[in-house]
């Protein structure tokens, strides 16, 4: 059996460049949950399906086609890895992930995706639903103000014009959308370790997830 790390945590907490940091470290494979939300959420746009048409989209993530090759993203073969990475295109992406059906249809492609000797499973319900047995649980967590300061950061380098009050209110409505819905809301999992990377540089909080996983995994 590989070994499984979950990292959860709420958007902007690091926790992706966290995981593929340390799965790196570890020769482990990295899985970004969030990316299969975001495909679909991109995928639904592109072939004009209503966000309630619940029947196509769930439809649509059991077939779709995608595949995850050295950092890239690919749709039907097309590279999506910027695509997908867009503030609309994460909003579309909290939203079909409260869809019940959506997320039933990705759980056994998310279980597939664990292979010898390791993952490390990136997302919000990793240790909670996906993988309830995983050895190591996670959470990473950051204050409101931190991410939204991480965020303007991005987004600032990448030329777009944005105030920390905006980007304060979306960090908080996603919050809100992601704890507060009805199946597989963000949660810590029972048991997880949680780490709040306020004032941490993401280099400190890699070595922390380190220690952590080689204290429980001595042999890793
Ligand atoms: O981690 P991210 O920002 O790329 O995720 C995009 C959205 O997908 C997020 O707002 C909630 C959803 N998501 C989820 O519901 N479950 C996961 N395991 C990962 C992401």
């Amino acid at each position: 059996m590989p070994h499984v790390v979950t990292i959860d945590g709420p958007s902007g907490s690091g926790k992706g460049t966290v995981a593929s940091r340390v799965a790196a470290r570890l020769g482990w494979r990295n899985l970004d949950s969030g990316a299969l939300y975001r495909l679909v959420g991109l995928a639904a746009e592109r072939a004009g399906i209503a966000p309630d048409d619940v029947p196509a989209l769930q439809r649509l993530a059991r077939n779709m086609d995608a595949v995850f090759r050295d950092g890239h993203v690919f749709l039907d073969n097309i590279d999506v890895t910027d695509a997908i990475r867009t503030e609309q295109a994460g909003n579309a992406a909290s939203r079909i992930a409260a869809i019940p059906q959506v997320r039933d249809e990705l759980l056994a492609w998310q279980r597939g995706y664990a292979r010898e000797p390791g993952l490390i499973a990136e997302g919000r319900d990793m240790g909670t639903v996906v993988f309830p047995d995983a050895e190591v649980k996670i959470f990473l967590t950051a204050s409101p103000r931190e991410r939204a300061e991480r965020r303007y950061k991005q987004l600032k380098e990448k030329g777009f014009n944005v105030t920390m009050e905006s980007l304060l209110g979306e960090i908080a409505e996603r919050d809100k959308r992601d704890t507060e819905r009805a199946v597989a809301p963000l949660k810590p999992a029972v048991g997880a370790f949680i780490l709040d990377s306020s004032g941490m540089d993401v280099d400190e909080v890699v070595e922390r997830v380190l220690a952590h996983v080689r204290e429980r995994l001595p042999a890793v």
